[in-house]
């Protein structure tokens, strides 16, 4: 089991009551934003990766009744209290959850309207690995909906939030959840996550372009949307990936076994056009 499976197995019960806490209420009308946002262009199938305790999942059904949402997540603990959700409000037959990883999912290419993350591909051990998986199992012209932190650009708002983000909110989830670990690790992650520019880009060498970024709340989160275009000759999912390690790889040895997969690559390229 991956170390942030049992990171999250582990905060599990406290996760939901930390997150309103933590967040006062704020995570609820981010979620329900996005949520919204989604329903605007009709998906009748979302897959919602880090579906965690599935907030999020119940929110786009609630907003999208017609749709059908499938949610993965690596942690089973989180899955159970998502579980208990969904059975309590009778959306057993439009909701799914399941333990799956979001770097390889189960999923043939082209199956999804919508792909939805929130809070999650921070988490990603592989983020390039998940960008590319969600190309691969969105249709042509799907959509793409991540939520996540973001950090404040602006004075005073940005080292007032970093007081609190760094110190204080890491101390109240110890407290709370008797984890020392977890809450450390939120604002480090949150720090180390690309800026909107950057993770736009990573998006588009992944094609998923059109990205469109949505501060929420002084920029303590984000909403980004991009599109999966699809235009004959376009460079397949695992390509691009391929593509993405190699610019990643600097040192000479990893280039050539980068090179090797780039072929790779390619080769696959071609067989799965
Ligand atoms: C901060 S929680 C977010 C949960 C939920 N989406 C929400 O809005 O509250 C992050 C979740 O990502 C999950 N996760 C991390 N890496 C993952 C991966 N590779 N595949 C699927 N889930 C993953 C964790 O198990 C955890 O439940």
């Amino acid at each position: 089991m991956s170390s942030i499976a049992s990171m999250f197995d582990r905060i599990s019960p406290k996760y939901d009551t930390l997150n309103h806490l933590l967040s006062f209420n704020m995570d609820k009308v981010w979620r329900c934003k996005t949520a919204k946002t989604v329903s605007t262009f009709c998906p009748q199938t979302i897959l919602d990766l880090a579906t965690g305790t599935a907030d999020l999942a119940i929110a786009l059904a609630k907003h999208n009744p017609k749709a059908h949402i499938i949610g993965i997540d690596i942690s089973e603990k989180m899955l159970e209290i998502g579980r208990a959700k969904i059975v309590k409000q009778s959306l057993e037959n439009q909701v799914e959850i399941c333990f799956g990883d979001a770097t390889r999912l189960p999923f043939s290419d082209n199956s999804f309207d919508a792909v939805t993350v929130a809070f999650g591909v921070r988490n990603f051990e592989d983020l390039d690995k998940g960008l590319s998986e969600i190309s691969r199992v969105l249709k042509p012209n799907g959509k793409v909906f991540i939520l996540e932190f973001s950090m404040p650009g602006r004075f005073p708002v940005r080292q007032v939030y970093n007081l609190y983000f760094k110190h204080v909110l890491p101390k109240i989830g110890e407290w709370v959840s008797k984890d020392c670990e977890a809450y450390a690790y939120l604002p480090q992650s949150v720090e180390r996550f690309p800026k909107p520019d950057d993770f736009c880009q990573n998006l588009s060498s992944f094609g998923l372009e059109n990205c469109k970024v949505k501060p929420l709340t002084f920029s303590i989160a984000t909403l980004y949307s991009a599109e999966k275009k699809v235009v004959i000759g376009e460079r397949s999912a695992l390509f691009s990936y391929f593509c993405a390690l190699k610019r990643k790889l600097n040192e000479k040895e990893i280039l050539i076994c980068s090179h090797r997969h780039f072929w790779l690559g390619l080769a696959l390229d071609g067989t799965t056009r």
